[in-house]
């Protein structure tokens, strides 16, 4: 069964042009990647996430600035820690590794699980108890993870990991793996590659403060190799309770209802303030009241669910928004998809639900307002 199913996927396969065949982002970007034609490449397809355009939210700024979202919500296993985790976990293969390990607010553990599955290795995953989105717990238990949630939060975890990694032989694959942060870069290459051009602004959630630094080092070599003729302006925006690039100190107790982003003490602190000063960026917090209100109108009126903590850049850009260049191209990375947390889109939803109607067509016709 197995074999005539793979027989019948090669079959489709081969019918396709090779053009069109999308074999992930090390093989779409490989000369940018620390790859040889021997590393053993462990993907799942990732990258290749749509740049969508948002009318609405550009109607709010108005001033002819266009505004597109990176749904990078859209990887294998719903968050842009695919593209890090491909990358990470290739070289801890290629380097013998057997296991490995990390701290995660749940979406790097949903990545690590399902890369190491791929890859024949153990996954270990340090979650903070009860902080974690169900979905996002759901997919490390279904891949195979091994799952120790603590009671401490994630930046606790994350001292744990390291240490672990310094004194067993497991691999660390948080974003200070710095494998990590060259498979994120190729979310900037991809923005490039659509555009033509690199934006004026990016916007993005900024957590452990990975991610800013993968798009502004992608942007870079873009720019060195001439694919782009300018750099953005990188704008990071952290939830106002777990804030420590704004107000510069590390939080002790970081709170958020954006749990991905639920970190007080970023382990890419320096990078981050060197892309702020490279780029003119700036760091600004976001209330969770203003996170929710972009959640909503993403998908209230775009038809884009992403999760909370993603709508940080979105809600950033429009508590901002009176300092974006007439005219500009911005983008906002939607970091992670919507599904993971359905039960934050049920909280606060205001839409319409009737419960309990009648399995009578005059009863469903009454609630419609026909009758
Ligand atoms: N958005 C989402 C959905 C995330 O899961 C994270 C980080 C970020 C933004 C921030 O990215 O850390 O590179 O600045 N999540 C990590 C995790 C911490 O464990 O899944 P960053």
């Amino acid at each position: 069964m197995t074999t005539s199913l793979s027989a019948a996927n090669d079959a489709i396969n081969h019918r396709l042009p090779v053009a069109k065949r999308w074999n992930g982002l090390i093989d779409a970007y490989r000369p940018y990647l620390p790859v040889t034609d021997s590393t053993p490449i462990i993907s799942l397809c990732e990258g290749n996430t749509p740049l969508i355009p948002v009318p609405s939210i550009a109607a709010e700024i108005g001033r002819g600035v266009q505004v597109y979202i990176k749904y990078d919500g859209l990887n294998p296993t719903g968050s842009f820690k695919d593209r890090g985790m491909t990358m990470a976990v290739t070289k801890a293969k290629e380097a013998g590794a057997e296991a490995i390990i990390c701290a995660s607010t749940g979406n790097t553990s949903a990545a690590a699980a399902a890369y190491a599955c791929r890859g024949g290795m153990r996954a270990f995953v340090l979650i903070p108890d009860g902080y974690v989105a169900l979905g996002k717990l759901a997919q490390a238990l279904l891949y195979g993870a091994e799952i120790l949630a603590i009671k401490g939060n994630f930046d606790r975890a994350l001292e744990i990991v390291r240490e672990m990694s310094d004194n067993y032989p497991i691999t660390l694959v948080n974003s200070v793996n710095p494998y990590r942060l060259q498979g994120q870069k190729t979310a900037a290459f991809e923005v490039v590659d659509v555009l033509g051009e690199a934006p004026d602004w990016l916007c993005i959630p900024v957590g452990n403060a990975g991610n800013i630094s993968a798009y502004w080092m992608g942007f870079n070599e873009y720019y060195a190799e001439k694919r782009c003729t300018k750099l953005p302006k990188m704008m990071g925006f952290q939830a106002s309770g777990s804030a420590p690039l704004v107000s510069g100190e590390r939080v002790k107790n970081p709170e958020t209802l954006a749990t991905a982003i639920r970190i007080g003490n970023p382990a890419n602190w320096q990078k981050a303030l060197d892309v702020q000063a490279a780029s003119g960026g700036q760091f600004n917090a976001v209330t969770d009241q203003e996170i929710i209100a972009a959640y909503r109108k993403l998908g209230g009126n775009e038809g884009i669910f992403c999760e909370p903590a993603s709508a940080a850049s979105v809600a950033g850009l429009l508590k901002v928004k009176d300092q974006v260049p007439m005219g500009a191209t911005v983008v906002c990375v939607l970091t992670g998809n919507g599904l993971k947390d359905p039960d934050s889109a049920i909280q606060h939803s205001e839409n319409q639900f009737h419960q309990g109607v009648d399995p009578e067509l005059a009863a469903v016709a009454k609630v419609m307002g026909f009758a």
